[in-house]
Formats: structure tokens, C-alpha cells, sequence
């Protein structure tokens, strides 16, 4: 029996021109290079430019999505933007990406989920091509976690960086089986009982102002694995694949340490694992999108390929999705 699949067409991304080192960051900070490296992986990251917001980022990511799909902005009917460091508090950072786009029809919203927000956007998204009502969407990850960080506390500001990371998707009728392209199953799941582990300290309704990331890092690592391969192996319960099955494992880029010990306790070989945390360090709902393109340009993932998509974050927020490109 045929069934409506949301199928990826194209993905992009953009990166602030700014790169932030770890010896840099040493200079104004008890820090070091040695010790970010081995705790985490990460050598670098991005930062946006002074007057460079998340939109700018957003829309520039949305151009290169659009470009490698080869499909015109018009034909767009919907725009999803997971971010947590919207432009404003309102309105969302998607309207200024669809007016940006010179889009003026269809539907556009955010949605906030932290670092899992990439793939509760393209689980909702998803949700809503398969009722029909929408044809085209874009579903971006952007950030601009640089102006959420206490740059004088090193337990959190080595570890974040900005960007922005998209994909075009169509609703396209399919076979209905577990070889369709496209979206194949998603996973999400919450537990608000961890709000405190990671969070902002400021908000419009609890003290008028931005403020600044708070996390306790040791107990963010100590959940993060359980729930990452909880999530994963719900999608290989749903499909019936395994993880022999999966060409590309593509997950939030947190940290290398997190990465490699999910990889490890799911059975996924290394050499299937896209890592990107060295070059962007994490950079929230980003980073799925960013690492994707990475993978897509250097040609590791190829069209029928299967991919394995996971994250987790703030609230705890945590979900998979298992898609073929
Ligand atoms: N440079 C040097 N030393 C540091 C730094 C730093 N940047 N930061 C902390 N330290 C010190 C600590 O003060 C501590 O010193 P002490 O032993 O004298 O008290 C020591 O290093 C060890 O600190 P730990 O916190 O135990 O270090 P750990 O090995 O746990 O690594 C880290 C810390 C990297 C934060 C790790 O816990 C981690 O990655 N946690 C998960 C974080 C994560 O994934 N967050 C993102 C979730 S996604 C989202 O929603 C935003």
C-alpha cells in the first residue's frame, strides 16, 4: 500500500566567517587547549559577527538547502526553525526567514527543543507533509549560542559555537515500505524532572532579561548515552533494521566522548560515524544539519543511503530518526 514519505531533496548550511580556537580562548580564561581536546574533542568553533543574528544564519542556510535541491523558494509552503536563540522573543526567527526568502505563502514557526530541536522539527514536519496539507517544507537547525554564554565560565563556554544547517523536504508517495527514501521513523521523548541540569538562568517572563546557559556537565553526561541509544533502538524496533543496517550515524554533536560511547554501545562501526564536533563544537539544534552537509559534500552519504539521526538536550529533550536519503 503506497503512503505519503517527507523526502529529503537537498541540505545546506553556513558557518560565521569568525573561527574561535582553543588557544585563543585560553588567553582570557583558565583553560587549555589539551584539556578541551581530550575532554571533548573540540578544536574550534564559529562565532557570529557583531549585528549578525540567527536569521541571517537561517537564511543563508536555507539558500545553500534550496540550491542542492534544485528547487525555487516559491515552491516552499512551510519553514520550521529549531532554534533556542531566536532573533526576538517574538516573533519567530522563522517569519524572517520566510520574508528573507521573499516566500509569502504557507505556514512558518519555531520550535524549541535545544539540542534535540533538529530532530523534533523534522519529526513534526514530517508529521504534517503526510497529512497532505503542506508540499514542500524547510526544516532548519540555527543558532547563536555565543550570546547565551558566560564567557568568564569555562565549565560551559569552551563547549558551544554558532551556525545554521538546513534541508528541503517533499512530500512524495512511496511504496510504504521499510525501503522507501525519505523519513522512515521517528522517536522523541522529554522528562522535565532534569530541567535544572541544563538551562538558561533568564527568560521575558521569569526576569526580563536573556540570560545566560547554566549546566552540570558530569550529570548531562552521565544521562546522555542511556537516552540516545533508548531513542535508537525504538527506531530499530519500529523498522526491523539493526544497526549493521546503517550506512551513517549522524548525531548531535555534543561531545566526541558522548559520540563514541553511543556508537559504541549500539554496535555501530566508527568508520560509519560523522563527527564534526572538532571543527563546530556544539552548536544546539544545529548541529545534525551542519554534520550532515559535511557528510553529503564529501560524498560519504549517497542517495538510497540509510541514516541514523539522534539528539539530545535541555529538559532532557532526546529523539532519533531513522531516514533514507
Ligand atoms: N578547562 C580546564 N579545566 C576545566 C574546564 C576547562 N574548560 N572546565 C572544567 N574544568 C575542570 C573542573 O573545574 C574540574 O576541576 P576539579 O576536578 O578541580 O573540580 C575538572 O576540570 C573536571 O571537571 P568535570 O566537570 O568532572 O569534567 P568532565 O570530564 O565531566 O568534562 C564536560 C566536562 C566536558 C562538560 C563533560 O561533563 C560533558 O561533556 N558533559 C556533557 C555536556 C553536554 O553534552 N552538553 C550539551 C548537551 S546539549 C544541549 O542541550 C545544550
Amino acid at each position: 500500500m503506497t503512503m505519503l514519505r517527507s523526502v529529503l531533496l537537498g541540505c545546506g548550511s553556513y558557518l560565521p566567517e569568525r573561527v574561535l580556537t582553543n588557544d585563543e580562548l585560553a588567553r582570557d580564561i583558565e583553560t587549555s587547549n589539551e584539556w578541551i581536546v581530550q575532554r571533548t574533542g573540540i578544536e574550534q568553533r564559529h562565532i557570529a559577527a557583531s549585528g549578525e543574528v540567527t536569521s541571517d544564519l537561517a537564511i543563508k542556510a536555507a539558500r545553500a538547502a534550496l540550491a542542492a535541491a534544485h528547487v525555487d523558494a516559491q515552491s516552499i509552503d512551510l519553514i520550521v526553525v529549531a532554534t533556542s536563540t531566536p532573533d526576538n522573543t517574538f516573533p519567530a526567527t522563522a517569519v524572517t526567514v520566510q520574508a528573507g526568502l521573499g516566500i509569502t505563502r504557507g505556514a512558518a514557526f519555531d520550535l524549541q527543543a535545544v539540542c534535540s530541536g533538529f530532530v523534533f522539527a523534522l519529526a513534526t514536519t514530517d508529521g504534517l507533509l503526510r497529512t497532505g496539507t503542506y508540499k514542500r517544507a524547510l526544516v532548519i537547525g540555527a543558532e547563536t549560542f555565543s550570546r547565551i554564554l558566560d564567557w568568564k565560565d569555562r565549565t560551559t563556554c569552551v563547549l558551544f559555537g554558532d551556525g545554521a544547517g538546513a534541508v528541503v523536504l517533499e512530500a512524495q508517495q512511496q511504496g510504504g515500505g521499510r525501503d522507501d527514501r525519505g523519513i522512515l521513523t521517528t522517536h522523541l521523548r522529554s522528562d522535565g524532572r532534569h530541567k535544572s541540569k541544563l538551562y538558561v538562568d533568564g527568560g521575558p517572563s521569569s526576569t526580563q532579561t536573556v540570560g545566560h546557559l547554566r549546566m552540570e556537565g558530569r550529570a548531562v553526561f552521565k544521562h546522555a548515552v542511556a537516552m540516545i541509544t533508548d531513542v535508537i533502538e525504538d527506531a530499530f524496533r519500529t523498522t526491523g533494521y539493526t544497526a549493521a543496517d546503517i550506512d551513517w550515524f549522524v548525531p548531535h554533536q555534543a561531545n566526541k566522548r558522548i559520540i563514541d560511547d553511543s556508537a559504541h554501545k549500539l554496535g555501530i562501526a566508527p568508520q560509519k560515524v560523522v563527527i564534526t564536533v572538532g571543527q563546530h563544537g556544539n552548536t544546539s539544534a544545529a548541529s545534525i544539519p551542519l554534520a550532515l552537509n559535511v557528510a553529503i559534500k564529501d560524498g560519504r552519504i549517497k542517495k538510497g543511503d540509510l541514516v541514523l539521526l539522534e539528539a539530545m538536550g535541555g529538559g532532557f529533550t532526546w529523539g532519533s530518526a531513522l531516514v533514507r536519503w
